[in-house]
C-alpha cells in the first residue's frame, strides 16, 4: 500500500475497476492513487485484497487513513465527491435517479457477462450449465436493448457515471465477447460508442488480458 494518498486494487481486465479509472481520468485524481495488480479468480483470492474486503472482490480503495471502500459505486461515489468539477453524479433532481439507474442497469449487464466469463472459462467443462449461462446472456440481451433505446432518445447526454458504466459494459463484452456482434442489434448505441472512443479516459483505460 501507499504511504501517501490512495491504493487501488486492480485488474486491466476488470469492468468494475475500469469504472473506478474512468472516474479517475475524468476528474483529475489519477495522479493521487498508486495502482496495486491484482490477478484474481473466485477460486484464487488474493490475501492482500481481502484484508481490505472480506468478500474478496475488485475493485477495492485503500485510503490514507488505512481504511478501505469498496465496491465500485461507492468509489466512485467517494472519487465524485473530492473534486471541483461538474459531478460525475448528479447530485439532485430526477437526473440522478435516472443516471444511477441506467448506471445499475450497466452493471448488472457487467455482472451477469463477467459470470459467463467464469463459466465458460474456468469452470471445468464436465460441470458447465449451459441454461444458466443462456438465462445469463438474456439478461445482457434485454439490457441491450434497453440502452439502444436511451442511445435513440438521448444520444448526446453527459458523460457521466452513466455513460461511464455503459462504456465499461461495451468494451468488457468487445473485450470477451466479440462474437455477440452489439452493434448490428444496437445501432445507435453503436454511434455513440464510436464517438466516446475519442475521450483520452476511454483510450487510456481500454480492457487487457
Ligand atoms: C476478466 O479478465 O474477464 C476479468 C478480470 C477481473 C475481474 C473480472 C473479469
Amino acid at each position: 500500500m501507499a504511504t501517501l494518498g490512495m491504493t487501488l486494487f486492480h485488474s486491466t481486465g476488470s469492468p468494475f475497476v475500469r469504472k473506478v479509472m474512468l472516474v479517475l481520468h475524468e476528474t483529475g485524481q489519477l495522479e493521487q492513487v498508486a495502482l496495486h495488480g491484482v490477478q484474481l479468480s473466485p477460486i484464487n483470492p488474493s490475501a492482500a485484497l481481502n484484508a481490505g474486503n472480506p468478500a474478496g472482490k475488485l475493485p477495492a480503495l485503500g485510503l490514507a487513513d488505512g481504511s478501505v471502500l469498496h465496491d465500485s459505486r461507492v468509489i466512485c461515489d467517494y472519487l465524485d465527491q473530492q473534486h471541483g468539477s461538474t459531478p460525475l453524479i448528479p447530485r439532485d433532481g430526477p437526473s440522478r435517479w435516472q443516471r444511477l439507474t441506467l448506471a445499475s442497469l450497466a452493471d448488472a449487464l457487467m455482472d451477469a457477462a463477467v459470470l459467463i466469463r467464469y463459466e465458460t472459462f474456468l469452470r471445468p467443462a464436465d460441470k458447465r450449465w449451459d441454461d444458466w449461462v443462456q438465462a445469463q446472456q438474456g439478461k445482457i440481451d434485454r439490457g441491450l436493448a434497453q440502452l439502444e433505446h436511451e442511445a435513440a432518445s438521448a444520444p448526446h447526454g453527459p458523460f457521466d457515471i452513466a455513460a461511464i458504466g455503459i462504456v465499461c459494459l461495451l468494451g468488457y463484452l468487445d473485450f470477451r465477447q466479440p462474437q455477440l456482434g452489439w452493434r448490428t442489434r444496437c445501432p445507435q448505441l453503436a454511434d455513440w460508442y464510436a464517438a466516446v472512443q475519442e475521450r483520452p479516459s476511454v483510450q487510456a483505460t481500454q480492457p487487457s488480458a
